[in-house]
């Protein structure tokens, strides 16, 4: 089966469930896709298809980028909040699921736990993409790799430093760059580590490349081509923001943290970010900052993977 087949119907849960070649198709794809929009060129294979974009928790570029890509695409996207649909009112998401499929050519969904999500890809006859939960943020991490290839021209061999929070975006970033050849080193306080079994499963992964976890954000960002942080308090965690703030007081990417990277590293952040927090405002509004190439390529990434599973 060619790669296009294999994905074609597919879910994106995490990109544990994707080989290195899908991961690289999809890519490849979003560079195709990101040429045509920039040249004005109308691309609509997705025409008459609809995604639906289920939110329990905010979205600024996840559901812009998804809703306008596949109006751009040729489909139309539904904003579905959960407070405004039963599932809010407890409609189990099995129903849902099966409800959906009968309308929809694909979903999207954001919300707290990987199981809702794994769940209602269980029950639904059409992809379901998982827009973020509190350990996985995939598509975020398409974008990340489209970027980091923009900017140093391959994935292979180069060296990704995490510094925050191990929760989503650490999860994400561990599997996508141990699948993709990068080395990956996690730098996070005791207590907010990368969970035990993400980070043996990211090993496994591993093709010759290293998966890190440490506590000291100096040996994490040693040599490195890309840093990246996140927030300290991720959604749903406001209420833990003051405590946070003390447990990741050490892991500010800034300029003397900087220094031990590569001289030509980049700075990366998904997006909503603390100035002066996890990241001064110098370094992300900095020169070697690409954090809205990187919002950007959201769209193009994820006009790929709606091409490659919706298609
Ligand atoms: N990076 C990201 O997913 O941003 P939003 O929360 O705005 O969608
Ligand atoms: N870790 C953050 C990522 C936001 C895109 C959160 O979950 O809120």
């Amino acid at each position: 089966m060619s790669i296009k087949e294999q994905l074609k119907g597919k879910d994106l849960l995490t990109l544990a469930d994707y080989s290195k070649a899908e991961i690289a198709y999809i890519l490849e794809l979003a560079v195709q896709i990101k040429e045509k929009q920039k040249n004005g060129e109308l691309y609509q294979p997705l025409k008459g298809k609809t995604l639906g974009m289920i939110f329990e928790k905010s979205s600024t570029r996840t559901r812009v980028s998804f809703e306008t890509g596949i109006y751009q695409l040729g489909g139309m996207g539904l904003f579905l909040s959960s407070n405004d649909i039963q599932l809010g009112r407890g409609e189990p998401i099995s129903d849902t699921a099966k409800v959906l499929s009968g309308y929809l050519d694909g979903i999207m969904i954001r919300t707290f736990s990987q199981q809702d999500v794994v769940d209602l890809a269980k029950n639904a006859s059409i992809p379901v993409i998982n827009g973020l939960t509190d350990d996985y943020h995939p598509c975020q991490v398409l974008a990340d790799l489209q970027t980091i290839k923009e900017e140093k021209g391959k994935l292979e061999g180069l060296k990704l430093a995490y510094i925050g929070d191990g929760n989503n975006m650490a999860h994400s970033l561990m599997i996508g760059c141990a699948k993709m050849g990068l080395d990956v080193a996690v730098a996070a306080p005791k207590g907010y580590q990368p969970h035990d079994e993400i980070v043996e499963q990211a090993q496994s992964f591993a093709d010759g490349s290293e998966v890190l976890v440490t506590e000291d954000a100096v040996e994490a960002v040693k040599d490195a081509d890309v840093i990246y942080s996140d927030v300290w308090a991720s959604m749903g965690q406001e209420a833990e923001q003051k405590e946070r703030e003390k447990a990741f007081t050490h892991y500010q990417v800034n300029k003397k943290l900087f220094s031990h990277a590569k001289q030509d590293a980049i700075f990366m952040h998904c997006l909503p970010a603390h100035r002066e927090e996890e990241v001064t405002a110098e370094i992300i509004d900095g020169p070697q900052s690409v954090v809205f190439q990187e919002a950007e390529n959201r769209l193009h990434a994820q006009k790929a993977l709606m091409v490659a599973l919706m298609g």
